[in-house]
């Protein structure tokens, strides 16, 4: 196996080159990642220079999401996906929301935390009584990095360490809290912990002949249950026969108890419970140039914070309402990162209004309320084949690169029928044997 070095040295045609010559990429369509380019220069230069080793732009659809009401403002909201129904479904529950009070939603905290990893070889009572007054050092130690942040309301919000040598000998935490405005704060948490790690090192009340600090590693926690939304819909049980009419209201209510029920215990169906939750929540972050990532490994260890993972939403029916509800851990923002610099954020951010990092957080959690509600009163009803088929239809007729006649011809036989991909190629071949 051979390994290359100083590929990020390379121009992009050298690139390229280097991809054809050690790959099975041919030189024709080595050219279409240049396809998306940027017309303008100077904003071509941003994607180039955003992440390393840069070959092409890689498109993927923004789409809208209507009519959704969230605490009696109404939003148009940007959803950024690759799947099929995921727009569909959402606006569909959006707009039925917005006939019955929308969506309310409410912040519960907004707490960020960092941690310095360190083992540390003196007297754990020793530390504990003198920690208060290297807390104070600490932040002193931090004043002039987070003063800005303090001047918007934010900052450090506590310290504090917690004893971990009965888990790996002489290891301890100094745990941070801090809460970042309208930034998601990863810089900032990252700085902070990073020089409270130096400073660990450097106090002599922790350092001498006979102990030391030793720094693992210094990084924010994308653990975030503290900083949380909660958002719900609640409506008389009658009305939900709005839905769907084939089924009787209660029915349909005590069916989608019953399977939200059913993601609470079952981990096999709460994973796919929360994907569905996760497709309306990933599409705005994406959109809002959010690290999904962060948010998506922290509503799975969330979902399991009993120690069994679970559906993160609930229903309740009393008094004969309905009431379906998420709690949500995001940790996301409207400023810092790409937000200020990706056009095309900038546009989904203007499209919802300008939010700030909380009104993003009610958004992405009413967007996953949307989705998840509309995937379980489908899939307690109708099921969710039928309303994927039209959009699998038009992939597969896009892959076998159809013409407007043959597209036409297809979608007036397919109309009620099963899709598969060789139905649809075995009519298409049919159809040009034809001609
Ligand atoms: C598909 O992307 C999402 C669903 O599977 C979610 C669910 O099953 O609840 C429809």
């Amino acid at each position: 196996m051979s390994v290359i070095s100083g590929f990020s040295k390379f121009s992009l045609s050298q690139r390229l080159d280097y991809i054809v010559n050690h790959s099975d990429l041919n030189d024709s369509d080595a050219l279409k990642f240049k396809e998306y380019n940027a017309p303008d220069e100077n904003q071509q230069r941003l994607y180039t220079e955003m992440i390393e080793n840069y070959i092409g732009n890689f498109p993927i659809p923004i789409g809208i999401v209507t009519n959704m009401v969230i605490n009696n403002e109404s939003y148009i909201v940007p959803f950024v996906t690759e799947e099929s129904s995921v727009v569909a479904a959402a606006s569909k529950a959006a707009k039925f929301w917005a006939r019955h009070g929308g969506f309310h939603a409410e912040i519960i905290s907004t707490l960020k935390k960092g941690q310095v990893h360190f083992t540390w070889n003196g007297d754990p009572d020793y530390l504990n009584q003198i920690f208060p007054r290297i807390k104070i050092k600490l932040l002193e130690g931090t004043a002039e990095l987070t003063d800005k942040m303090r001047n918007r309301g934010g900052g450090i919000i506590d310290l504090s360490i917690i004893n971990k040598t009965s888990e790996i000998p002489q290891y301890y935490q100094l745990d941070a809290s801090f809460e970042t405005g309208n930034a998601m704060g990863a810089n900032f948490i990252n700085t902070c912990l990073e020089k409270f790690a130096y400073l660990l090192k450097s106090f002599d009340e922790l350092n001498n002949a006979d102990m030391q600090v030793e720094v693992i590693m210094s990084i924010l926690s994308n653990y975030t249950p503290d900083c949380r939304v909660k958002c719900w819909v609640e409506c008389p049980v009658e009305k939900l026969n709005e839905w769907n009419k084939d089924l009787t209201n209660n029915s349909l209510s005590y069916k989608i108890k019953v399977a939200v029920d059913i993601a609470n215990l079952d981990v096999s169906r709460a994973v796919t419970h929360n994907k569905g939750i996760c497709n309306g929540v990933d599409a705005v972050l994406l959109a809002a140039g959010n690290d999904f990532r962060a948010t998506e490994a922290c509503v799975h260890a969330y979902a399991s914070r009993d120690g069994k993972y679970r559906g993160l939403t609930n229903v309740t029916i009393t008094d004969d309402t309905f009431r379906y509800e998420l709690d949500l851990p995001l940790a996301i923002g409207t400023v810092g990162g790409i937000t200020g610099l990706h056009p095309l954020v900038k546009n989904a951010l203007a499209v919802m209004n300008y939010p700030d990092s909380q009104k993003l957080m009610m958004i992405a959690a009413a967007s996953g309320l949307a989705n998840n509600f509309a995937a379980i009163a489908s899939l307690v009803s109708t099921g969710i084949q039928s309303g994927h088929m039209k959009m699998h239809l038009s992939n597969i007729l896009n892959l076998l690169h159809t013409d407007t006649n043959e597209r036409n011809l297809a979608n007036e036989y397919f109309n009620g029928k099963t899709v598969s991909h060789s139905a649809v190629n075995d009519f298409i071949e049919s159809v040009r044997r034809k001609i």
